[in-house]
């Protein structure tokens, strides 16, 4: 048993270890060092990389990828727009085994869901960040984001993966298509949305669907889509304007399509990052999410009805129709309900009825005094111990600069319950290595994967420097080397790892390589050249990693 995990067992009163008075590192480290020296654990896997400014994808001896799909290859398939197109900023993926509706679990032959998640006006549309936005110009962009469906499979011979253009499981989702029904209260105000955009990251349902959140949708209409987190000023045409309550919620996609996609208002409207499920000892299906912007909260959804491991699909997906959502209260350790049934002070701060409370999450989380959090981004569940881990990535508002990746243990274990307690798993900064934790992944020992995202201004400068480009970072969460963070990967110029997704043999790691040369203010400058090198522009791609 580590130390940690220990102290975590004392503090939650449930081990006999007396807590040991622990010496800082830095009383113990002479001469004074900076940063902190880092532990000398043994990665459990590889030889770990050291930080890198390379214009490269690099990983750990003995590790290869293969480029899967970059943004712009034809799919071999036509959409409503025509021959369709590999999207752009490729975030979440998920891989469902070919055989998955059969119970199988192939590990060599399936379906890769993408979430796309915003455009690069300079590359998708041409847009040159100073006239008015073109109509042909929004639709390039619209067309960039959403999801993609790519049937992805090894080859026997070389071992080598590669998509399949034209399979009949090829399909495309984009913010023109196709329109989508809207579950739950708030369908009595929006009962249907017109395709997806702002696709993060997401999860897999125990009925093999994704679950893709849409996050910064506020971001389309406005702004002067000179880059990103400006604004992509749809509006300038007000036929192409988005209608914002229609985006910030949880899309469920049958990538199999045998399920129309439904976008579920129970779990709340918000800046979606990702959903994370776990049942509860009493059946019912318990969703985790986060809302990743400054001092904003930690959700769970809990179903009203119990999930059954035998009911059709199409069964078990009203579970996600009906149910309380709750807000976290770090402070009392409370789950909050915000259900304006429950919680009169919703009502007191002028909520009309519960689709109001759906359509305005953030308001009624504040309204109960939900802890502002420094940026929830992705949270998982252990595989071992059921314990949450929810990645929060930073806060520059507050100083928190490094982020840190908090553990969170439902009272009694009961993850439909509305009590619990928690530690500080890792924070971020020099003296462990990585920074700014964002996507997470575990695989079946319970070692935690962890990519970074050190915006694309501040990779490199300042307080980032000692973290070289943003990288990809295994953690043990039990062991010797328990909460020690080793680099497995290394990203190109200004790109971000995400979307990090095993199969079931964990014989092979899909990565998404996202905004490669973000940073670039024109196509005669180029941060990145990523991944065909020469003079190309960069693109964002998914590579299947193996080797393990
Ligand atoms: Fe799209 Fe919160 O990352
Ligand atoms: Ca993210
Ligand atoms: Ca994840
Ligand atoms: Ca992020």
């Amino acid at each position: 048993m580590s130390h940690s995990r220990r102290r975590f067992l004392t503090y939650l009163g449930m081990g006999t270890y007396a807590a040991l008075a622990c010496p800082s590192r830095a009383a113990a480290a002479a001469p004074a060092a900076f940063p902190l020296p880092r532990p000398r654990g043994a990665a459990p896997l590889f030889r770990p990389i050291a930080p890198s400014t390379e214009d490269k994808l690099l990983l750990a001896d003995g590790f290869r990828y293969d480029t899967v799909c970059t943004w712009g290859d034809p799919l071999g398939t036509r959409g409503l727009h025509g021959p369709e197109t590999f999207g752009f900023n490729n975030d979440f993926l998920a891989y469902f085994p070919i055989d998955a509706l059969q119970g199988g679990k192939n590990s060599n032959e399936g379906l890769l869901w993408v979430n796309h998640e915003y455009p690069n006006p300079l590359f998708v549309s041409g847009y040159d960040g100073m006239s008015t936005k073109t109509e042909a110009q929004i639709v390039a962009e619209k067309l960039s984001v959403g999801g993609s469906v790519l049937h992805v499979r090894r080859d026997a011979s070389g071992g080598v993966w590669r998509h399949v253009p034209g399979s009949k499981h090829t399909r495309r989702f984009t913010a023109l298509y196709p329109t989508m029904e809207v579950t739950g209260a708030a369908s009595a105000r929006v009962p249907r949305a017109t395709g997806t955009l702002a696709n993060c990251s997401g999860g897999r349902t125990p009925w093999s669907t994704v679950l893709s959140c849409e996050e910064n949708f506020h971001d389309y209409n406005r702004g002067n889509g000179v880059s990103t987190g400006t604004g992509y000023r749809w509006s300038d045409v007000p036929d192409q304007a988005i209608q914002e309550r229609e985006y910030g919620w949880i899309v469920e996609v049958d990538p199999f399509g045998d399920l129309p996609p439904l976008k579920h208002s129970a779990l709340g409207r918000f800046a979606h990052e990702n959903a994370a499920w776990r049942l509860a000892p009493s059946g019912k299906l318990v969703v985790y999410m986060g809302d990743d912007a400054q001092d904003q909260f930690l959700y769970k959804f809990v179903s009203a009805e119990k999930y059954k491991a035998d009911a059709p699909r199409a069964e078990k997906r009203k579970l996600l129709t009906a149910g309380t959502l709750y807000a976290a209260d770090f402070g009392a350790g409370r789950w909050l309900p915000l259900d304006i049934a429950r919680s009169p002070a919703l009502r007191a701060a002028g909520f009309a009825d519960q689709a109001d409370v759906l359509l305005r999450t953030r308001d009624a989380s504040r309204a109960l005094k939900a802890t502002p959090l420094d940026r929830p981004e992705d949270c998982e569940v252990h595989p071992l111990d059921g314990t949450l881990y929810v990645a929060l990535t930073n806060n520059t508002a507050h100083g928190n600069y490094y982020g840190q990746i908090v553990r969170l243990l439902e009272d009694k274990d009961d993850a439909g319950g509305e009590s619990f307690r928690f530690e500080i798993f890792l924070a971020g900064g020099p003296q462990s290595g990585l920074a700014c934790p964002d996507n997470l992944a575990f695989d079946r020992k319970g070692n935690l994967w962890v990519v970074c995202d050190i915006s694309g201004k501040s990779i490199n400068k300042g307080a980032y420097r000692p973290f070289g480009n943003n990288g990809m970072f295994l953690v043990p969460t039990n062991g010797p080397s328990a909460g020690e963070a080793f680099q497995f990967a290394s990203g190109p110029v200004q790109s971000e790892l995400t979307g990090p997704w095993f199969t079931e043999d964990e014989k092979t790691l899909f990565l998404a390589v996202q905004h490669p040369g973000e940073e670039s203010k024109s196509r005669a400058a180029l941060t990145s050249h990523w991944p065909r090198g020469g003079e190309d522009v960069p693109r964002p791609a998914v590579v299947a990693i193996t080797g393990f």
